[in-house]
């Protein structure tokens, strides 16, 4: 998504809580049952989350509508952080991270992938044609020919020029803020009450040739326990990664937190360890079995979109 039409949308998304039902910001102590199918998805991602809310309304399953969402930010060209038309690492190339979990506990994920523009899909072939749980780099991609996924060359031309001007100071500054990354993660409970979710990013701009953040790893992108519900996150993977962040919000809400109790526990764990040091963004969007959402992120700007009812609408998100 382009800098400054995600700017204008966030600031409008602003004044949208106030439509929404208190339960929406799981600042309510009790649990609420919200009924019917849920889709929410991190940033602004209106007409992904649309495609999830209309899969889950037809009666697809919560894997499925997830996928289906992703699908939508990995085909935009205009998002600068998924899929096709994501910032390349320093080297020029776009490698692409994804990840997906079911009802039922099974995952699937592919790491630095490339020339492949559906890479949520292909974690769900890893997890459903192959005896493994990841498949990386070379390896997923030779995966994605067997299957005839299309070979697709991913850096556009607007990020192969704004690579070459980074590149004439080559900066490398491993920091993540609200306005170069927004990674897609989705989480949906379907007809049956089942929830499922996805996860797929670009990663890090200019990373080093190799990265690998929290968006394929599951636990820290993603999680979900079915009798519990589920977590997603967006930002600084790095820091994710080191407090295993979606997997600590389902176990909290397993423990009886709710869902924003939980985000917020979250974000807090890795503050503590950054004392004074956190210029980056993290921010977790949390679902659980009643249908209750939790947001948090660290700074300003992080946003989610929330689809029930047939209504989909953004939630802007406060800081901790
Ligand atoms: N959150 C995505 C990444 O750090 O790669």
């Amino acid at each position: 998504m382009k800098r400054r039409s995600f700017i204008t949308k966030v600031a409008i998304a602003g004044s949208l809580p106030s439509l929404a039902p208190k339960s929406l910001f799981g600042q309510d102590k009790s649990t609420p049952v919200i009924d019917g199918p849920i889709a929410v998805c991190t940033w602004n991602f209106k007409d992904a989350n649309a495609a999830a809310g209309k899969a889950l309304m037809k009666g697809e399953d919560a894997l499925s509508a997830a996928i289906s969402a992703a699908e939508v930010e990995e085909e935009n060209i205009d998002n600068s952080t998924v899929g096709l038309g994501g910032t390349p690492d320093r080297d020029g190339r776009v490698t692409l991270d994804a990840c997906v979990m079911d009802h039922n506990g099974n995952c699937g994920a592919v790491l630095a992938v490339e020339n492949v523009v559906h890479v949520a899909a292909l974690a769900q072939d890893v997890m459903e044609k192959t005896p493994h749980v990841m498949l990386a780099g070379h390896g997923a991609e030779q995966f994605a020919r067997s299957l005839n996924y299309p070979s697709t060359p991913l850096l556009t031309a607007e990020r192969k020029k704004a690579w070459e001007k980074w590149k004439h100071e080559a900066r490398y500054q491993p920091i993540i803020n609200i306005e170069n990354h927004d990674t897609i993660g989705v989480l949906c409970r379907d007809k049956a009450g089942n929830i499922s979710g996805a996860c797929s990013t670009s990663g890090l701009g200019y990373k080093m040739n190799g990265r690998i953040g929290d968006s394929s790893i599951i636990g820290s992108g993603l999680f979900i326990d079915n009798q519990v519900g589920g977590a997603v996150a967006t930002g600084m993977g790095e820091e994710v990664v080191k407090t295993v962040g979606s997997f600590l919000i389902v176990e909290l809400m397993r423990q009886g937190k709710t869902p924003q109790e939980a985000c917020d526990e979250a974000i807090k764990r890795i503050l503590r360890k950054q004392v004074g040091k956190s210029n980056f963004q993290v921010a977790y969007l949390a679902l659980d079995k009643q249908g209750n959402i939790g947001a948090r992120s660290i700074h300003e700007g992080f946003s989610y979109m929330h689809f029930n009812n047939n209504i989909n609408q953004n939630i802007n998100v406060q800081p901790i």
